[in-house]
């Protein structure tokens, strides 16, 4: 066998990789098994989705290579709702791209920013896709740990000047996965000076910025002054509108960095399937009849977990929004060794903490993907295991 590139030795595990085979083993034991592990919502995708892909897949047309440029009314859609939504106004050819879900772009950008001794700032916890693009293109990851200490964001204050002179791709993700805290606004414009200063491209990944709750809006890094100069935004289909498994998403920015990402795709991919792209622009325009409703199940979700994992003897907080609690564990329990104890014993998928990187160790994250009830039984299973492991309230 070949010899396998360093970089790739490098990376960790993928978290969520080896789930689904264990899902199968016990069903097939007769585990009745729930799993808040993915974050991937067992909720319908919009209709108009569903009918437009349909129709497009029925036209030859639409079947075709999408290129780069895609289906222009996708890139005219995502630039009305970018619009509509946060007030922003990107060109459509120039300062749209369209993406094959919102992870492919986060992880490419990297190949185009990073190389051996270019530094990506990556939150850890955080999704996975910022440390795999770094380590993919030979940068060098620095991990800063999100902690409650700073409220779950990054304070650049506390990084090194000299990693910060070396560093080209600042990683940024409110509302969190996994942790669930938001950003305020005096904070982002804090962030958007820093990086202005330091010549760091901000790539903010705003894949849950619909998913919020109790009058929360989220805004879009562009509402912050000079972001343009120096941010990248990513959105998602998956969350807001239940579409994770069809892939699609888009980044906006300038054209000078637009282009960057569109010339660094245009030689691993050949477009998202154009049929996808129109069932993506109805999904976009169908966001007054869609979103709420939609929201309105998260929430119920929301709200059930908090209540059921309190009673089973966690302490939790409420959290604004995304589909994630971030739930704490005595000191004295592994978070690795809880989550394989709970889905062995109990048939619980959740995600242990250290499974984001070491500085999400003393939690355990839970998604909003199934029933209320489902969600409360498996916190009833989950308090047996804490109760189990010698524990008892945080
Ligand atoms: C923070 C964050 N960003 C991006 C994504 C990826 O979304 P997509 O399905 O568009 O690739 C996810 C998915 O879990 C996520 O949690």
């Amino acid at each position: 066998m070949p010899k396998l590139a360093g970089r790739f030795r490098t990376l960790p595990e993928y978290p969520l990789a080896g789930i689904p085979q264990k899902k199968r083993e016990l069903a097939a034991r007769g585990v009745d098994v729930i799993d808040l592990g993915a974050g991937d919502a067992d909720l319908a995708p919009p209709p108009a989705a569903v009918d437009a892909l349909a129709a497009a897949s029925r036209t030859p047309a639409m079947n075709r290579y999408g290129f780069g440029l895609g289906l222009v009314q996708f890139r005219e859609a995502a630039a009305a709702w970018m619009q509509k939504r946060f007030g922003f106004s990107a060109d459509p050819l120039t300062e749209i791209v369209p993406l094959i879900g919102s992870k492919e772009g986060i992880a490419h950008l990297a190949l185009a920013y990073l190389e051996p001794g270019r530094v990506g700032i990556i939150p850890e916890p955080g999704y996975n896709a910022y440390q795999g693009g770094a380590l993919l293109a030979s940068g060098e990851p620095y991990r800063y740990a999100l902690r409650p200490r700073t409220n779950f964001l990054v304070d650049l204050d506390e990084i090194p000047a000299d990693v910060l002179r070396r560093t080209s791709l600042l990683y940024l993700n409110y509302p969190n996965n996994p942790t669930a805290a938001v950003a305020p606004r005096e904070y982002l414009e804090r962030v958007v000076a820093r990086c202005r200063e330091l010549d760091i491209l901000l790539v903010y990944d705003n894949a849950y910025s619909e998913l919020a709750f109790d009058g929360y809006v989220p805004p879009s890094i562009f509402e912050i002054p000079g972001a343009r100069e120096v941010a990248i935004e990513f959105h998602s289909l998956s969350k807001t509108y239940n579409m994770t498994g069809w892939r699609c998403g888009w980044a906006v920015a300038r054209p000078e960095i637009a282009s960057v990402l569109t010339k660094v795709k245009s030689f691993t991919d050949t477009g998202q399937f154009m049929a996808v792209q129109a069932a993506g622009v109805a999904a976009l325009e169908s966001y007054n009849r869609f979103v709420p409703g939609n929201v309105a199940q998260f929430k119920a979700r929301r709200d059930a977990a908090v209540a059921a994992f309190r009673e089973a003897g966690f302490d939790c907080e409420t959290p604004r929004a995304t589909m994630y609690l971030w739930i704490p564990l005595p000191a004295d329990v592994p978070s690795a060794l809880f989550a394989e104890r709970l889905l062995e014993e109990e048939g619980v998928v959740v995600m242990a903490g250290s499974s984001f990187g070491a500085g999400g160790e003393g939690f355990f994250r839970i998604s909003f993907v199934t029933s209320p009830e489902r969600i409360a039984e498996a916190a009833q299973r989950s308090g047996r295991v804490l109760a189990s492991m010698g524990a008892g309230a945080v």
